[in-house]
Order: C-alpha cells, then sequence, then structure tokens
C-alpha cells in the first residue's frame, strides 16, 4: 500500500516525500507540474536513492484519477496540490476556487470510490483572520479571511468536515502551516517560485544571490518590536515530518486539526540579520509601504501537535538560513538550470 502525495513536485510536497520514503513507506506522486517540477522529483529520487513512482496529472481530472488508483494501492493521501499566492488569488478568484476547492472535491469524490478514506490537508494559518489572538490556538474557530486564497483553504476545510460527519469512515487531518522556509540540508531542493517571489524567504535568498537588487521591507510602523512584522517560521523538513506524524493520526477515524509552527515570532529584520549573520552575505533593503492584507504577528501555539503527535519542531532558525542558502547558492536559478 502507497501514500499517494498530491503536489509532490512542489516545494513542500517534495520535502515530504523524501520523508515518506526515508521512512520506508511507498509513495506515489501526483502533480500537474503548473508550479512544481519534475527536477525536483528526480533529485528527490537522487536524495533517497529510490525511484518515485510519477504520475502528471490534474486532481481535476476525474478519469485520470480514476486510473492511479486503479493502478496503485493507495491507503492514504497527503493532499498539497493547490494554488497558493495571495495576492494573485486575489485578481484570479475562480482559478483559485476550482484547483483548491474544485479540485479537492473531485480528489475526494475519486478517493470515496474506492473506499480510501483517509486524507492529510495542507491548510494555512491563514484561516485563523485577522481578529484571532496571538497565539492561535486549534480551538480557536475560524475568522473572516481576507483573499480568495485563505478563505479556499477555510472552504476545503469545512467540505472535509462535513465529509467527516456524513460518513464516520472518513478520517482527516488539517494541518495549518505557519511560515515554512529552508530547503532539505542535501541543498539539491528547496522552494524554486516562479517570477518575483511574493515570500520573505526566498526574496531574500534571490538578492543575496544576485537576481533581485534589494528587498522592500513592507512596512516599518507596525505595533512590534522593530516596527516591521513577526511570523512563525518553520523549516520545511521539520514541516514534512509533520506530515509523517500525521498519517499516524488518521489512522482512526475523525478530524483532528494540528498548527506547524514554532511558537516563535520572529520579525522581518531580524530575518534579514540572521541571513546576514549565518551566511555573511549582506541583503541590500529599503522600507517601503505596508503590504496590504498583512497582520502585524502572529505564531502557533504548537502545544497540541506536540502531545498528541509528538511532534514539534527542532530546527533552529540559523538551520533555515544555512540550508536556504545551500540551496540558492547551488541553484541560483532553482530547477532552470
Ligand atoms: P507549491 O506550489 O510548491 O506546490 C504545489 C504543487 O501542486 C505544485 O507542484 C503544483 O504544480 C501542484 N498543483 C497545483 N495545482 C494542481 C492541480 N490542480 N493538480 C495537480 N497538481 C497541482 O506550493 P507549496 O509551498 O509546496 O505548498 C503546498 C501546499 O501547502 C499548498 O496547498 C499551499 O497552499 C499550502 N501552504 C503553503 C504555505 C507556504 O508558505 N508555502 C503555507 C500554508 C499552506
Ligand atoms: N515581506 C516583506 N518583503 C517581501 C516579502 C514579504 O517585507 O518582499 C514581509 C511581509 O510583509 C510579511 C513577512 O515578510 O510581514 C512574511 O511574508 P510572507 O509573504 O513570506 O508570508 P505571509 O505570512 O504573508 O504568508 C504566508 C504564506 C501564506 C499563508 C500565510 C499564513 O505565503 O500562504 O503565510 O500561513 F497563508
Amino acid at each position: 500500500m502507497a501514500i499517494l502525495v498530491t503536489g509532490g513536485a512542489g516545494y513542500i510536497g517534495s520535502h515530504t516525500v523524501v520523508e515518506l520514503l526515508e521512512a520506508g513507506l511507498e509513495v506515489v506522486v501526483i502533480d500537474n507540474l503548473c508550479n512544481g517540477s519534475r527536477e525536483a522529483v528526480r533529485r528527490v529520487e537522487r536524495i533517497t536513492g529510490k525511484p518515485v513512482r510519477f504520475v502528471q496529472c490534474d486532481i481535476r481530472d476525474r478519469q485520470g484519477l480514476d486510473a492511479l488508483f486503479r493502478e496503485h494501492a493507495i491507503e492514504a493521501v497527503i493532499h498539497f496540490a493547490g494554488l497558493k499566492a495571495v495576492g494573485e488569488s486575489v485578481g484570479k478568484p475562480l482559478e483559485y476556487y476550482e484547483n483548491n476547492v474544485y479540485g479537492t472535491l473531485v480528489l475526494c469524490q475519486a478517493m470515496e470510490a474506492v473506499g480510501v478514506r483517509r486524507m492529510v490537508f495542507s491548510s494555512s494559518a491563514t484561516v485563523y483572520g485577522a481578529e484571532a489572538p496571538v497565539p492561535y490556538v486549534e480551538t480557536t474557530t475560524r475568522g473572516t479571511t481576507s483573499n480568495p486564497y485563505g478563505t479556499s483553504k477555510a472552504m476545503v476545510e469545512t467540505l472535509l468536515e462535513d465529509l467527516v460527519v456524513a460518513d464516520k469512515r472518513w478520517s482527516v487531518a488539517l494541518l495549518r502551516y505557519f511560515n515554512p522556509i529552508g530547503a532539505h540540508p542535501s541543498g539539491l531542493i528547496g522552494e524554486d517560485p516562479q517570477g518575483i517571489p511574493n515570500n520573505l524567504m526566498p526574496f531574500i535568498a534571490q538578492v543575496a544571490v544576485g537576481r533581485r537588487d534589494e528587498l522592500t521591507i513592507f512596512g516599518s510602523d507596525y505595533p512590534t518590536t522593530d516596527g516591521t512584522c513577526e511570523r512563525d517560521y518553520l523549516h520545511v523538513v521539520d514541516l514534512a515530518v509533520g506530515h509523517l506524524k500525521a498519517l499516524k493520526a488518521v489512522e482512526a477515524p475523525g478530524v483532528s486539526i494540528y498548527n506547524l509552527g514554532t511558537g516563535q515570532g520572529v520579525s522581518v529584520l531580524e530575518m534579514v540579520g540572521s541571513f546576514t549573520r549565518v551566511t555573511g552575505v549582506e541583503v541590500p533593503y529599503r522600507f517601503g509601504d505596508r503590504r496590504p492584507g498583512d497582520l502585524p504577528a502572529f505564531w502557533a501555539d504548537a502545544s497540541k501537535a506536540a502531545q498528541e503527535l509528538g511532534w514539534s519542531a527542532e530546527k533552529s532558525l540559523d538551520e533555515m538560513m544555512a540550508d536556504t542558502w545551500r540551496w540558492q547558492s547551488a541553484n541560483p536559478q532553482g530547477y532552470a538550470e
């Protein structure tokens, strides 16, 4: 029996496939490569020394999914596939709802048809909304999301919860990620955003490697220690390990929700300072306007994952910086070279 990883050619998916294979599990990857790379999958094979079964298919393609489930015996699905750019989602709501919500619906229907009813889903801290008290705790109800991407995550959480209410055989883990950064310590796989990076860490890395002139820090007058926003950055390998632990949680029916973060807020200025201290590379920056929709500061209460899954983030911010730089400096153009 294998674990089906949707979006396994992407950033978090590829790192998770490494952990699954190294734990001795069988894996099938499905990805339409709209934001992932076939090369990432080849490099996962290099890291692990194991072949990866890869199927290029869209999760909205029901016939493709049916064929995949016929061909491979799947016991559970880790579902990463989806679109993730917050800003882009505002201009393309239909694409986001179709990929993220309808895509998940089709995937669940295909799973139901073959009696596979275990899913680990990539949700996001964004579902807490702007009003939730910090640190975010899983018992806080979902808040008002401020963009179609966030709303699509909240909608899928609701969809999966309703599915479990309707059929007690379903088992779902909703993993609310905070801010994953870093790369596999081998330097072979990492984050490879298309176009101008939306997120802080890949932007810093691309400035450091000379692909961009300077970082713009969005806002310097937030009510935080140094005026810049604070986030809970966690190492992508820790996050990947969290999925391995969550597979245990979906052995029992029902819905479980877990924050995956470190529990520590780090400011944008601290991130820049930390990168330079660890790598010795200066990152020129200037302050710009606030980015619409950004919250001043949030981080996780990660105690539930620690108690119930035995998971906690282990890697330090210095390791996140060193691993990001190893990946970016060895692969200045990402997988394109
Ligand atoms: P990513 O874009 O690197 O990976 C997503 C993968 O899914 C890509 O390889 C893409 O080609 C594939 N994909 C997209 N739509 C598809 C479809 N319809 N059919 C098949 N494949 C499809 O993103 P990531 O950073 O690895 O994120 C993975 C998941 O985690 C996403 O659902 C994202 O929303 C969620 N998430 C990410 C973050 C983050 O900061 N990276 C934070 C919270 C949640
Ligand atoms: N930032 C800059 N300059 C940049 C990019 C980002 O100053 O060029 C700042 C942002 O303003 C923010 C911080 O760096 O204060 C982090 O920004 P990211 O875009 O890296 O991360 P976000 O917290 O905004 O969003 C991320 C994911 C979302 C997810 C959210 C909550 O991108 O998908 O975390 O989990 F919903």
